[in-house]
């Protein structure tokens, strides 16, 4: 069963991507945050991560797009691939309301006739290979069917599926009928995403559906980043462990942002970032939350312990 990281924008950028790799290591695969068509082109803060040479040393990049038709969809593909890309993920589950409302993201399981002439460019370009994420819908957890035969007709490497519709954003229990159901009729290797924190949580996935193609986890990776290592080495780490495996990956992030990014308020804003997920007392990150210089940021990381 492969293991993916999870795309999650301002959180796994390439320097992330690269160091995870570095300290931990057990990812097949990553994606990057989902790159949209802006003002005449694509987005150049993402386009510039989707190109950082740091992804070359990253396991298994692949670029993700998202748009509203398939005219954006063949201008950002194409983009991607003027860059030498053949390997490109196809957002159809963002659930943020203005990208929905605009038909992107999973708002873009509701139009079939463009996502028709989706199926048709990926089926004609042979030059890239393509996957696809997505929820069961926008606000009924059916919706998938109106669609399934048209995603039965695209080459997919694999289909991701993460069991809730976009209304539900990122909470509530997951519709996990509604997930097996979509996987029998998706035709495609399944790559199953939502709520995956711990070790056991991935062990009992594998168990339930040992079909599967892949596990896809976002937070809780990002709060254990050990999850795929733990699981792969068939024993979980203790706390000793894994914070120390925390304070190395914070210790690259820390060392390369301070070198690229302008302001200590620029800098500490992205490293709070990364302490947002994390499983650890809440009164040791309200430190780190208020300090506000580099200098209080760094004494209240030396002081988190397990
Ligand atoms: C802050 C945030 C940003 C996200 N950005 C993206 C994105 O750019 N592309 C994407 O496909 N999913 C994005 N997601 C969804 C995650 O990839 C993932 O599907 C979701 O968090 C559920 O998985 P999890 O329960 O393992 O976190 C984002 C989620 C969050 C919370």
């Amino acid at each position: 069963m492969k293991l993916f990281m999870a795309p999650l924008q301002g959180y796994t950028d390439a320097p992330y991507r690269l160091f995870h790799t570095e300290v931990f290591g057990g990812a097949d695969g990553c994606f990057s945050p989902f790159l949209r068509w802006e003002k005449g082109e694509p987005a150049r803060r993402t386009m510039r991560d989707i190109l950082s040479p740091l992804n070359a040393e990253t396991a298994g990049f692949v670029p993700q797009i998202i748009f509203r038709d398939a005219e954006e969809m063949r201008r950002l593909a194409g983009a991607l691939k003027a860059e030498g890309f053949d390997r490109v993920d196809l957002n159809m589950g963002c659930p943020f309301p203005p990208q929905v409302a605009k038909g992107r993201g999973a708002g873009f399981l509701l139009r079939r006739e463009e996502m028709e002439k989706v199926a048709a460019y990926v089926a004609e370009d042979s030059s890239v290979s393509y996957s696809l994420k997505m929820r069961l819908g926008v606000d009924d957890p059916w919706q998938w069917r109106d669609v399934v035969s048209v995603l039965r007709k695209m080459p997919l490497e694999h289909v991701t599926i993460h069991p809730r519709t976009a209304r539900e954003q990122y909470r509530g229990d997951l519709h996990l009928d509604r997930f097996e159901e979509l996987a029998s009729a998706v035709g495609k290797p399944v790559v199953f995403n939502g709520e995956i924190h711990t070790p056991g949580e991935l062990e009992e996935v594998a168990g339930r559906w040992p079909w599967l193609h892949g596990v896809m986890a976002g937070r809780g990776l990002l709060g254990r980043p050990s999850l795929f290592r733990e699981w792969r080495d068939g024993q979980e780490w203790d706390d000793r462990r894994r914070l120390e495996g925390l304070l190395r990956l914070h210790g690259l992030l820390w060392g390369h942002y301070r070198g690229v990014l302008c302001g200590e308020a620029q800098l500490l804003s992205r490293m709070k970032s990364f302490w947002y997920y994390a499983l650890l007392p809440h009164r040791q990150l309200k430190r780190i939350a208020k300090a506000r210089s580099a200098a209080d940021y760094e004494a209240a990381v030396r002081e988190l312990s397990v």
